[in-house]
């Protein structure tokens, strides 16, 4: 069976570009990204993994840890990575899985045999420091996430899980948010103080922290 929000993301140990990695422990007390992508020397995933790169400031802030997925193996990752830095003009900065196996990919259940029986479609999972999975995602291989998406939704996982606050439709950092119901409006209206009440189960705030 796949999995599914609120589960935990099963631990494994794996070779990466940066070392043997037990997937727990190297997650620590951080958030983390495991995305998959469908082979080395693949033009999507050259864009992809560079773009990755080239918002290491943007995921550090935010406290994720990324990693990537791909059923190659480390001599091949190693030949590829120089392609992705020279392509991006970046530095690629994340541990890659050398999946050859595809003991990941099928834990994470990234193969879908009736898109491809050899290669992973594009999954995302964001995980949570509780090791809880708080987002999957899956895109065809043939289409490159937007990684501005991603951030987007880390920043509402993070805004949930620090203030008891939802994001609307088409939420922008900065927008205002929504409390959520399991609040009260006796408490919301103590918590935040400029609660503006639409309806009773439909009461926006500005952003907390902003
Ligand atoms: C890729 O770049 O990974 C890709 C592009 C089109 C189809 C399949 C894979």
């Amino acid at each position: 069976m796949s999995l599914r929000l609120g589960d935990i993301a099963p631990d494994f140990k794996a070779q990466t570009t940066q070392g043997e990695i037990t997937f727990h422990e190297w997650l620590g007390n951080s958030w983390g990204m495991l995305f998959s992508h469908p082979a080395d020397f693949t033009p999507v995933c050259t864009t992809e993994l560079g773009r990755t790169a080239l918002l290491k400031g943007e995921f550090e802030k935010r406290n994720v840890k990324v990693i990537a997925v791909s059923v190659d193996d480390l001599e091949s990752h190693g030949r590829w990575v120089p392609d992705i830095n020279e392509v991006n003009n970046t530095v690629v900065n994340f541990p890659i899985i050398a999946d050859g196996d595809r003991a990941v990919a099928t834990l994470y259940d990234m193969i879908h045999p009736n898109a491809s029986e050899k290669t992973t479609v594009r999954s995302v999972f964001v995980i949570g420091p509780d090791k809880k999975i708080k987002l999957t995602l899956t895109y065809p291989a043939s289409t490159g996430r937007n990684f501005n998406e991603l951030l987007r939704v880390i920043d509402s996982l993070q805004l949930t899980a620090n203030h008891q606050v939802a994001t609307p439709a088409d939420w922008q950092n900065g927008d205002d948010v929504i409390v959520v119901p399991a609040v009260t409006t006796e408490e919301a209206l103590a918590r935040f103080p400029e609660l503006n009440i639409v309806k009773p189960y439909l009461r926006y705030t500005p952003q907390p922290g902003k």
